[in-house]
């Protein structure tokens, strides 16, 4: 591999914005400096004063393999997810077998050797008596435990109250939750089925997926943790009134730590009307308020990662009515993309949308050498242009499924060109190599 010099672009990183040239070496990043002076060989990519950020790590994907690959695949959803900007992914457990064993969970690394455009590292899923799967983890073995402790798609519940005890309490990596109560969502079900029967219409998924579900589940997950001193990641918070539960101390400080996911800051029950079931996900988008609330909780630090839950389902499968719909919708290309549109609204900083998507995914799983713009770490990176605008169409979707809930919407910015390990996977519209993804090594996060 040839080195590869960036001349002249703002490097956002760390709480800053700097002009730089970064030296690209043997996958590296070599030398950081105000200008660098090409040698014979070197591949130069003159950034022309456009913004370079870490690429996005992204804790949370479902890429679906094994066995759920009419839906998407890793082949199709890393290159997707590099045009997007995110150059790792930590995927979910949900597939077909699921992944609740170890040996299960070798064998899904093995599968995505060699066939992944961005790094990878994947979760354990918990199940109601796979304790000894789980309390045998080795450090690095698994990104972290997840625990479905509300059903969603791939019916991983997990709701004995002893297992989840144990679970938080003897887990060796971070337990990661899904947070819906089960039993009241049943009962919302129930209620408005009578009201419309089997036409229940989209925009009342909110109500079955109420906030009162929400709440339930994760003030349970977080009196959990705290009793248990557990290292615990809150998936995908949706709503306002769970905010309560979680602490704005700095990073380094929490042991409970939340994420907010792109779709539940981009959109909001209003565009039921206009999106139907394609953006039907677990949990629901709710009201404006909410959004409105989770945006200021990621600004005052409460909320510490932005994630995707990428989650593609067949076209066919969307088309469906509210009960047949599954729930869950395709991000990853345009999750980067969405963020920087909140930079254009005036709301986020470039320097928050790193921090959330880059530096706090790294702390919190203790994912090494990456996550940062730094002198010997991979050089994971993205360039983006922010005033050159990106219209999503079905012909330029990378998703398997092929599909998008932004078609027809116009970005503001662009994602020139992403780096994984050194090598250009993405540049100028296109997939450039489909290779270069390697697997996440974690530190033991106990010892940090
Ligand atoms: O909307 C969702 N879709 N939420 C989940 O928890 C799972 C996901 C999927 O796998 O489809």
């Amino acid at each position: 591999m040839p080195n590869t010099l960036i001349t002249n672009a703002h490097l956002v990183n760390e709480g800053s914005v700097r002009i730089a040239d970064v030296l690209v070496e043997k996958g590296r990043i070599a030398r950081i400096d105000d200008t660098i002076a090409a040698e014979k060989g070197w591949e130069v990519l003159d950034a022309d004063g456009r913004h370079l950020l870490p690429g996005m790590i992204d804790d949370q994907v479902h890429f679906r393999e094994p066995g759920l690959t009419e839906k998407g695949d890793i082949a199709y959803e890393s290159a997707a997810a590099v045009a997007g900007g995110i150059t790792s992914y930590m995927d979910m457990p949900n597939v077909s077998p699921t992944t609740t064993t170890r040996t299960r969970l070798q064998e899904k690394y093995a599968m995505a050797g060699g066939r992944s455009c961005a790094n990878f590292g994947f979760y354990l899923g918990a199940t109601n008596d796979n304790l000894g799967e789980i309390t045998a983890l080795l450090p690095g073995e698994a990104c972290g435990v997840k625990v479905f402790m509300g059903a969603s798609t791939g019916n991983m519940l997990v709701d004995d109250p002893d297992t989840l005890e144990q679970i938080f309490a003897r887990c060796p990596v971070p337990v990661v939750t899904h947070c819906e109560d089960t039993p009241t969502i049943t009962a919302n079900e129930k209620r408005l089925r009578k009201q419309y029967g089997d036409n229940v219409p989209i925009s009342a998924h909110p109500l079955i997926r109420s906030t009162e579900a929400c709440w339930k589940s994760s003030s349970l997950a977080v009196d959990l943790a705290r009793r248990q001193q557990t290292r615990l990641h809150v998936l995908h918070l949706s709503t306002s009134k769970e905010l309560e539960l979680f602490s704005n101390q700095p990073l380094d400080h929490k042991r409970i730590t939340v994420e907010a996911c792109v779709h539940h800051l981009f959109f909001s029950d209003r565009d039921y009307a206009s999106k139907g079931a394609l953006i039907k996900c677990n949990p629901a988008i709710k009201t404006e308020q909410d959004r409105q609330a989770l945006l200021r909780a990621l600004l005052d630090n409460r909320i510490d990662v932005i994630a995707t839950d990428h989650a593609p389902h067949t076209w066919e499968e969307k088309q469906r009515s509210y009960f047949g719909a599954p729930a869950g919708l395709p991000l990853v290309q345009h999750a980067l993309l969405s963020l920087l549109e909140q930079y254009h609204w005036g709301r986020f900083s470039l320097e928050l949308i790193v921090q959330k998507t880059a530096h706090a995914p790294a702390h919190i799983f203790g994912v090494q050498e990456r996550g940062f713009i730094r002198e010997g770490y991979w050089a994971d990176l993205v360039l983006v242009d922010l005033h050159s605008s990106y219209k999503v169409a079905r012909d330029n979707v990378l998703y398997k499924c092929g599909w998008s809930p932004f078609e027809g919407y116009t970005f503001k910015s662009a994602i020139v060109a992403t780096l994984v390990n050194g090598e250009i996977a993405y540049r100028d519209g296109a997939i450039q190599n489909r290779l270069c993804g390697q697997r996440l090594k974690f530190e033991n996060f106990e010892s940090r």
